[in-house]
């Protein structure tokens, strides 16, 4: 007879890479509980592929009252904790949200985890928390620098959990994953922002000289990562999620524009993020090592996915359009 697999209680769900961890659980045989506010960001149209196997709540992470009440209710044993407000840009334009999911959000999870005796609390958090790096890479013991509003909720939700699992033995995890690409990524993100101006004949906007680097991993392989980590990771530890691809912004675009075989000058350079983050780079050696996990998609290759999931939905894509043009006009 199989063995019972334990109750996995997954928060933000219905978003890009929690959407992508909840199809993966299933088909290893999970029959997760997923919440989740259905912000903007969310698309329960994300776990198409694996419906009827887990069950839904549309919660908001904040509301303690039915947080706790569902926790009783489903007595999970882990929790995978992606619920979060996400996107730089609209952190620096109101943090508010902010503040509001990643951190109140994060120490209501914390308590109905408590109050549950969960088995392990795997924290999604970010490369971000670490600020930018100009030379070297950032190991699991660096300290925390964040520089955006988003990154800072990031990093207090890190110290809150650090503090729990210190004063109340919580069982927990931290995971820092890098930029995660793919399918069903909302087109607010660089790759899929690009993608979609490029469709609608419009200038990719670059922030500045294009010039800043950040790393990208295929969101399947984070997923299968985060997985690892759950079945063998070491409670109370900390790992960097990360692929070594590291790719300055205008290359990531140039890439972009000669897959889909438009201009190579269809991008334009656009007045600078404010406190934009000059280069991250994770030290992943740790997660390599102890859970065995490797990305396997590399960019090259999972760009071209990329670009052809988007190719099939295109209606999916231009739907966001106007909610990202709002955002973008305000910017500039
Ligand atoms: N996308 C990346 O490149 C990346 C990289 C590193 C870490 N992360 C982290 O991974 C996690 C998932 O990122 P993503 O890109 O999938 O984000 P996303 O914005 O696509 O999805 C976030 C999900 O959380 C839900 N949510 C937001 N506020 C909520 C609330 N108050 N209560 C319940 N649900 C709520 C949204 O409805 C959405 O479904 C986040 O914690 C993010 O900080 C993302």
């Amino acid at each position: 007879m199989r063995k019972k697999l334990p109750k996995i209680l997954i928060t933000g769900g219905a978003g890009f890479i929690g959407s992508a961890f909840v199809r993966l659980a299933v088909k290893q045989g999970h029959r997760p509980v997923v919440i989740d506010k259905l912000t903007y960001a969310a698309d329960l149209a994300r776990l198409d592929e694996a419906k009827g196997k887990f069950k839904f709540y549309k919660a908001d992470i904040c509301d303690e009252h039915k947080i706790k009440r569902i926790f009783r209710q489903e007595r999970p044993q882990l929790v995978v904790h992606f619920a979060a407000e996400s996107h730089v840009d609209r952190s620096i334009l109101d943090a508010k949200a902010f503040i509001e999911t990643n951190v109140l959000g994060t120490h209501v999870l914390l308590e109905a985890a408590r109050e549950q005796g969960i088995k392990n609390f795997i924290h999604i958090s970010t490369d971000e928390v670490y600020g930018d790096i100009i030379k070297g890479k950032f190991a699991e013991d660096s300290p925390l620098s964040p520089n955006s509003p988003y990154a800072a909720s990031k990093a207090a939700a890190d110290l809150l959990i650090k503090s729990y699992i210190r004063t109340y033995n919580l069982p927990a995890i931290i995971i820092r994953p890098c930029n995660n690409y793919g399918p069903w990524q909302y087109p607010e993100k660089l790759i899929p922002l690009a993608i979609l101006k490029i469709l609608r004949g419009q200038k990719v906007p670059v922030y500045a000289q294009g010039r800043n680097i950040r790393e990208w991993v295929y969101v399947e392989d984070c997923a299968k990562g985060i997985l690892r980590i759950l079945q063998k990771g070491r409670l109370g530890h900390i790992y960097n999620l990360g692929s070594s691809e590291e790719k300055q912004n205008i290359d990531v675009v140039k890439t972009i524009l000669k897959t889909l075989d438009a201009p190579g000058t269809m991008f334009e350079f656009v007045k600078d993020r404010l406190g934009h983050d000059i280069r991250y780079s994770l030290d992943s050696k740790k997660a390599y090592r102890q859970v065995n996990w490797k990305p396997k998609v590399r960019f090259k290759d999972g760009i071209k996915l990329t670009v052809c999931w988007c190719l099939g939905h295109k209606d999916w894509l231009s739907a966001r359009w106007e909610n990202i043009a709002k955002l973008y006009n305000n910017w500039r």
